[in-house]
């Protein structure tokens, strides 16, 4: 298939996916009081537009990054908050493009480059920011040659830092099973990334990827874009738990998103879809509460498995039914009992409940 209608073809849902993190993420972020800065860099911009006529995502960016500043809570609680947008795109043209759409961008929080994206991203990593900024990247390049992996590295190493990175698998895939020489960029990939095991499936592929990018304090997950025979991923990276749990609960509206292009109705679907998402993470669940665990572990361990609370919750509420589960209040007494089926799996709410499985 033709790369440019390949392109056309996934950019819609991954512009999606963006919008609805960053919609998010600006307004939870934009509310806190010590945050002064949020920047969002675009290494790889594009024209600002796509070939059927659709707003790509430095204009989407622009859209929400405007939606956010009038927002009423940002008003009340942070009004003063910069938030800037950074483009950069080789191709003059575009970014003559962008100039134009976003004119007058001087105007604006906006600052429009037309370097190799690896000058961009050095440029900018280097400028002096302080504890008070937190940054977004967006890396979206249709190939997977055209930044030095340095540069990300040195990119995910720097504090208050998330990152979408389109990772065009399929193709690197292909290329892993057709090349024969070990300076192959394909191969590098795999150094870079330092996966070593043969790759049987795309599917087994995308989960190394997905591993290799997670460690200590660093959350990392995919949403995959399929067409055809051809897999394409997005990579959420952040250091942040609170960024981690946004990047999943936009991984859901865009679910919904697909429903509403679908034929499934959205009940029964986000009925199947909350089913398969319990199953899978009912036995890690009950593994780890073998321990006993309060209610924060629980909240971490949640999030860390790329599980939204809701299911969390609904698991545990299943469990406590038929008495699987021992709970023990820890939190300072308020003389009410802990309501059956509240288990407390917020990142803010303090200690309140220690939980075991009891079954086998
Ligand atoms: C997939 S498009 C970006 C689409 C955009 N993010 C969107 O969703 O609307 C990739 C862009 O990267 C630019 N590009 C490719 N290689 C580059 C490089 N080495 N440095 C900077 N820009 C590059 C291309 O000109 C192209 O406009």
């Amino acid at each position: 298939m033709n790369t440019r209608k390949e392109f056309r073809e996934h950019s819609q849902l991954k512009v999606k996916l963006y919008e609805s993190y960053l919609r998010r993420y600006l307004l939870i972020l934009g509310q806190v009081k010590h945050v002064k800065k949020i920047a969002i860099y675009e290494p790889f911009a594009g024209p600002g537009k796509h070939d059927n006529g659709e707003d790509g995502s430095p204009l989407v960016a622009w859209k929400i990054i405007n939606e956010t500043k009038c927002h009423s809570s940002i008003q009340k609680s942070n009004p003063n908050i910069q938030l800037e947008l950074w483009l950069n795109d080789e191709n003059k043209d575009y970014t003559d493009e962008l100039k134009g759409l976003l004119n007058p961008p001087e105007k604006h929080n906006i600052h429009i480059h037309n370097w190799t994206a690896n000058e961009f991203c050095e440029r900018l990593l280097h400028a002096p920011t302080n504890g008070d900024t937190h940054k977004l990247w967006f890396i979206d390049p249709f190939g997977y040659t055209q930044i030095d992996y340095s540069v990300i590295d040195n990119l995910l190493s720097q504090p208050h830092t998330e990152c979408f990175l389109f990772v065009p698998l399929s193709h690197i895939n292909r290329f892993i099973n057709s090349a024969t020489k070990q300076s192959d960029p394909a191969h590098k990939f795999l150094q870079w990334r330092g996966i070593t095991n043969n790759i049987d499936s795309i599917e087994s592929f995308a989960e190394c990827v997905e591993k290799s990018f997670r460690g200590v304090n660093r959350y990392c997950y995919k949403f995959e874009l399929k067409h055809n025979q051809n897999r394409y991923y997005l990579y959420f990276i952040t250091s942040h738990i609170f960024g981690a749990q946004k990047f999943l609960e936009a991984r859901d509206a865009i679910l919904v998103y697909e429903i509403s292009q679908g034929v499934i109705s959205s009940d029964e679907a986000k009925r199947v879809y909350d089913k398969e998402m319990e199953l899978r993470f009912e036995p890690k669940l009950k593994e780890f509460l073998k321990t006993k665990r309060d209610n924060l572990d629980i909240y971490s361990f949640s999030i860390e498995s790329g599980f939204l609370p809701r299911i969390t919750n609904s698991i545990l509420k299943k469990l406590e039914k038929v008495a699987q589960l021992d709970i023990r209040d820890i939190g300072p007494p308020t003389g009410k009992t802990r309501r059956k089926g509240a288990f407390y799996i917020y990142k803010d709410v303090g200690l309140k409940i220690e939980v075991t499985w009891n079954g086998n």
